[in-house]
Parts: structure tokens; sequence; C-alpha cells
């Protein structure tokens, strides 16, 4: 039966596909566990998405900060300097409880394992909310190439409507962790706000920063052929703070200098963090919201689990507005924002991708 479906899979159009994968509810999950020998033509990327060996950095690696230490000066010092540097780090004792990260992620493995019919139901057509959203690749509907990536999307409204609408396989594991994270993501916050002088964080500004709340389980099957294709392409997160959860494949890459990219290794128990773009605007530059993508695996399953906090709609479409405006005009402005553009590379990338999140 498999074989059947992978025969008529390889040799099939476009249109056959993407009913199986979109309109089916097999995601590419699905195409994955047929057996497929090769990759569908739409999955195929441009050659600049691939992060080929040579452009890896193998010596260079990202921070590992140990939080238990936080409350002291030589700890706060580094999660800034990581922000201003790297804009990305990794946080052991960080205070989620193992089992909470354990629980999430098989919580994740169960709803990918749902029937295809199960998982439909949360496809952007069927789905009860738009806050509940299962889908495959970012935004398959415009994208030339197709991204080898599962996901499902909760926004996080109350937890009235969280019982209501969120799948039950992965709902109370999710919230736990969502609101284990929160506080980490607080935490964090407090120290970059400090280091910018914003000493006194009352409600106005702590609900600008924290945002709203979503949290995305995404799911990279094993892919025939992943030299050619990627999880994720090059991209920087809209969010405040992104706190990112992997399992133990790797996969994760993010900017270095000179177009070079530094592997995140997978650290047992540890949470990676990123600043995203709104931070990167709201502190001027300083915190760098660093592109970062996915490559695949040929041999594994990977899953990934992260909530992150963004500002409302408006605010983020406001503060998007404000960065690419001031791309555009970056030579006309270089005194003032110099800083603010400084992954201006990534503009092409972040115009195609961000304002179909924010926007609509
Ligand atoms: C993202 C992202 C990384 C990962 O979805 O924005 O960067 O490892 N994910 O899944
Ligand atoms: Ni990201």
């Amino acid at each position: 039966m498999a074989q059947t479906t992978a025969v008529l899979i390889n040799h099939s159009s476009s249109d056959a596909i993407a009913d199986f994968v979109l309109k089916q509810g097999n995601g590419v999950k699905g195409l994955s566990e047929i057996g497929l020998k090769n990759l569908p033509k739409q999955y195929i990327q441009p050659l600049e998405e691939i992060i080929s060996e040579a452009k890896i950095m193998p010596q260079a690696s990202i921070p590992i900060i140990d939080m238990s230490e936080l409350d002291g000066p030589a700890a706060e010092e580094s999660v800034c300097r990581a922000a201003e540097k790297w804009g990305f780090f990794q946080i052991i004792n960080h205070g989620v409880p193992i089992e909470v990260l354990e629980n999430v992620k098989e919580a994740t493995h169960r709803f990918f394992r749902l029937p295809a019919e199960e998982k439909r139901k949360y496809l952007k057509e069927f789905s009860p909310s738009n806050n509940v959203r299962f889908g495959t690749s970012f935004s398959p509907e415009v994208e030339k190439a197709l991204e080898w990536k599962d996901y499902l999307s909760l926004f996080y409204v109350s937890e009235d409507e969280a019982s209501a609408l969120w799948p039950s396989v992965c709902r109370d594991q999710v919230l736990d962790y969502m609101r284990r994270s929160e506080i980490v993501i607080r935490r964090l916050l407090d120290v970059l706000m400090k280091n910018l002088k914003v000493i006194e964080i009352d409600g106005t500004k702590e609900s600008l920063l924290m945002g709203s709340k979503r949290i995305n389980l995404n799911y990279y099957p094993i892919c025939p052929k992943p030299e050619l294709t990627v999880g994720i392409g090059r991209h920087s997160d809209v969010s405040t703070l992104t706190v990112l959860l992997q399992d133990d494949v790797g996969g994760l890459y993010v900017r270095g200098d000179d177009d070079y990219w530094i592997h995140v290794p997978p650290v047992d128990g540890s949470l990676v963090i990123n600043v995203g773009d709104a931070l990167q605007i709201m502190s001027n530059g300083r915190y760098k919201s660093v592109e970062h993508c996915v490559m695949t695996d040929g041999s594994k399953n990977r899953i990934s689990q992260f909530p992150f906090s963004s500002t409302q709609g408006h605010q983020t479409r406001y503060l998007l507005f404000v960065k690419y405006w001031q791309a555009a005009r970056r030579r006309c402005i270089r005194k003032f924002c110099t800083r603010i553009t400084s992954s201006i590379s990534s503009e092409r990338h972040m115009m195609g991708r961000k304002q179909l999140i924010s926007l609509g």
C-alpha cells in the first residue's frame, strides 16, 4: 500500500502532491513516510538557501549561559553581551524542569503521529479558530520553493479557549511548557532591559515587551535529499524573544560573520534563546535579531517547540515599518540607524516572510 502510494507520488504532478500534503493533511511527514527516493521538485530550494559544509564555521559556537548564576553580575553581563554580539545563546539551569521539557517533546510526537484525518481538522480551511493552525512549509500558497516542515501553531488567548480548541493530545503539556518558559522570558527581559537602563518595568511596558503569546511545534521529517532543501529557510523572528527547545538531532544554524554559519548543537536540558526583530528595534539595534535556518536530516526526524512573545499585531506592523523604512533610507540616515539595519542582507527574505505573518 505504502509502496503503491510512493510510486504514485514519485510520478505525480505537483497538484497531486499538493493535494496529498496540504489538502489531505498528510504533511511532509506523510511524504517522508512513504519512502520517497527523490525530492519532489517543489521542495528544491535555490542554492543560496542551502548551507553547505564550506559555509559552516566548525570552530565557532554561540555562548552557553548558566541561569542559576543569573542573580550575579557576571551572568547578567554574559546574557547582554550574547544578545549584542550573537543575538543567540543557550541557557542551562533555567528553572524549567526536565520533565516539562520531556513531556512537551512527547506531546509533540503524539500530535504529529495522529492520523491525517485528525490533523486535517486543524488546517486553515477547517480549524475551528485562527488561533489553532496545522500546516506545512511556511506559506505554501505563495512560496516558490517549499520547506520540508510541518507545524502546529497555537496562539494563546485564554485557558478556556485553549481547553476548548487546542488538540487534547498535547494541550496540557504545551500549556505547562508555555507557562514555565514565560518565566524565563520575563527574567531575561528584565536583565536585558536593565542593561538599557530601563529599570522600572510597569504593567504597560511589560505587556508591550511580553506581547502576545504563541507556541509553534515543528516537525522536520527524514528527508530523502537533505542537500537540496531546507527545514526553514534563512529568516529572523518577528518576536521580542524566542525560546526554543530542540531535540537531539541538530540542524539549526545561526548566521555569523561574512555569511558563514554556526551550528547550534543540541545540549541536553538546554533552551536556545534568540532576540527577535521587535527587541532589536526597541533596543535601537543594540540587541541583534540574527538570521537563522534549519537544515533537514537524511536519517532522523527532528522536532522543536518554541514559544515566543511578540508585540501585538499593530505594534509589530509599526515596528517592521520603521525597520524597512530605515533600511530603505539607510544611506541617508546612516548616522541614526547604522546598527538597526545590520541585517540588511536578510531584508529581501524578511519582506517576503515576515509581512506574511504580520500583515496578513
Ligand atoms: C522558526 C525557527 C528553529 C527550529 O521556526 O522560526 O527558527 O529549530 N525554528 O525549529
Ligand atoms: Ni526562527
